[in-house]
């Protein structure tokens, strides 16, 4: 959209996005000024932790960034500008960020113009903002998840004030549509279909930082996915933290699997990737249109968490080793080539040896394609952290170390049965090691290295898969 006409000397609009586009003209010029007193472009670097959601909200920020006149720096301790965008999903997450925080902190000392702003999963802990508000007085700005799109009020709050501006909301019901986004990729595109999330698995803080769950209006979603194809992107990614309960409190509810075959309709859009399923609401519905589009791609995310159904009930994850195994048989039999992948927790509360030898006999039976495998942290405030018999350390590594093993092997069997074959790959990358190579993705997600132009990038190009070396292909063009 075009920005509103907004004189910058008028009372702020209350109405969004037009308000933001007033602050962001009055953050401009406060830029500007801290521009011309520096005597140089101001610089921004916005570094994220965390998932694709993340990644997509960092985009937004940046789209904000440079609308109010900051241009991007690559070396992070060089920008005028620092951005944390923060996960907690995990407390190993939390740390990195107080590590890196402190080295910035010595940064700042000697950068008179530099700021520090600091948003995400993480911010949304009160405890989080205690201890940066007592031991890190240094930043000059804390946000949370449901706030980001006011991040130019933000700025120009900090800049016309010397005090640490923080703003953090419990939760929040509303949307806001048409504000500035910068893409990474030209050619490809994360789009959020809804926010939070009502599952509540008893290990999960993300239902307590990320709120309850919202569909975004589906009008909302076709159009800005028509602007993205209109614009070059070939390659969509619909990101929510549990697809498959989209749509259910929209006014009008519609199912995921009807919002693809809206998306399937859009011109010059090639390729459907979705993220994140929860099996106990993958639908048949579902199944059925990704066994019959053209565009969907060969690839689900199935996050199996533990093959223990006993465990499974502690997480509340609502569905059996059973009911998980005859999901995955499904699936496959409607989706023959379809490539699986999965996340597993080790050392949730009071999980035996005999309930790891299930999660491992899953994973032999699913074979995947491949799997995150993660040590269970305990998050403060979730049923689990709560829950008495956590498993000792050296136990829970040791059934980390045997079960990163058996996934591994396994995918790289299953990553070879390619070999030999001829696949549909969108080029996305000049090859980091060999500029000679382009670096491509297939369908199901698979990485091929093949010799090519710079000018194929963002185009789908067919390769011969030569060789497999692990976990990904080395290819040439036919
Ligand atoms: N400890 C370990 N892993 C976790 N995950 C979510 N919460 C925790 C936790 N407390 C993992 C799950 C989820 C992925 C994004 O992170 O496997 O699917
Ligand atoms: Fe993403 Fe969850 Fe981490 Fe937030 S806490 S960044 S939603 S993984």
């Amino acid at each position: 959209m075009t920005d509103p006409e907004i004189s910058l000397y008028s009372a702020a609009p209350a109405s969004e996005p037009e308000r933001q586009y007033y602050f962001m003209d009055r953050a401009k010029e406060l830029v500007k000024e801290a521009s011309e007193r520096a005597g140089r472009a101001l610089t921004f670097h916005v570094t994220t932790f965390g998932c694709q959601m993340n990644a997509r909200d960092s985009e937004k920020l940046e789209g904000i960034l440079r609308k109010v006149g900051y241009i991007e720096e690559a070396d992070e301790e060089k920008a005028d500008f620092v951005i944390y965008n923060t996960c907690t999903v995990r407390e190993n997450a939390n740390q990195r960020v107080y590590g890196r925080l402190g080295q910035l902190g010595h940064a700042k000392k000697s950068n008179p113009h530099m700021m520090i702003a600091l948003c995400g999963c993480m911010m949304q802990e009160p405890q989080v903002v205690e201890k940066l508000k007592k031991s890190y007085r240094f930043v000059d700005i804390i946000f949370g998840t449901h706030n980001i799109y006011k991040f130019a009020e933000l700025i120009a709050a900090r800049m016309e004030s010397d005090r640490m501006v923080i703003d953090i909301w419990k939760d929040t019901d509303r949307i806001v549509e048409d504000l500035p986004v910068a893409r990474k990729y030209p050619f490809k595109s994360g789009v959020n279909i809804m926010f939070g999330c009502n599952n509540f698995c008893s290990y999960c803080i993300v239902p307590y930082v990320r709120g309850r769950e919202r569909s975004r209006d589906p009008k909302m979603i076709i159009r800005e996915i028509e602007k993205l194809a209109a614009d070059g992107v070939v390659e969509v990614m619909l990101l929510g933290q549990n697809v498959n309960s989209y749509g259910k409190t929209l006014d009008q509810p519609m199912t995921f699997a009807q919002l693809l075959e809206e998306v399937e309709k859009v011109d010059g859009i090639r390729r459907i990737r979705f993220m994140t399923s929860h099996p106990k609401d993958l639908s048949d519905e579902l199944i059925e249109v990704m066994g019959r589009s053209e565009k969907i791609c060969r690839h689900l995310h199935l996050p199996l968490q533990s093959g223990s159904s006993r465990i499974l009930k502690k997480m509340n994850r609502r569905y059996t080793k059973e009911q998980y195994l005859d999901l995955v048989d499904r699936i496959r039999a409607a989706v023959p080539d379809i490539s699986l992948t999965t996340d597993i927790i080790v050392g949730f509360p009071g999980e035996t040896e005999e309930d790891f030898l299930e999660t491992l006999d899953v994973v032999r039976r699913v074979r995947y394609d491949s799997a995150f495998t993660f040590i269970y942290s305990k998050r403060t405030g979730t049923p689990a952290a709560a829950m008495e018999e956590q498993v000792p350390q050296d136990v829970v590594k040791d059934r980390f170390d045997r079960l990163l093993r058996e996934v591994q092997d396994i995918s790289a069997q299953v990553c070879a049965v390619h070999e030999g074959t001829v696949q549909e790959v969108l080029a996305e990358s000049v090859n980091d090691h060999d500029p000679s190579l382009l670096t491509g993705r297939m369908s199901n997600n698979l990485l091929v290295h093949f010799p090519g132009d710079p000018s194929l990038i963002g185009r789908l190009v067919k390769v011969r898969l030569v060789t497999c070396r692990g976990f990904y292909y080395l290819g040439e063009m036919v």
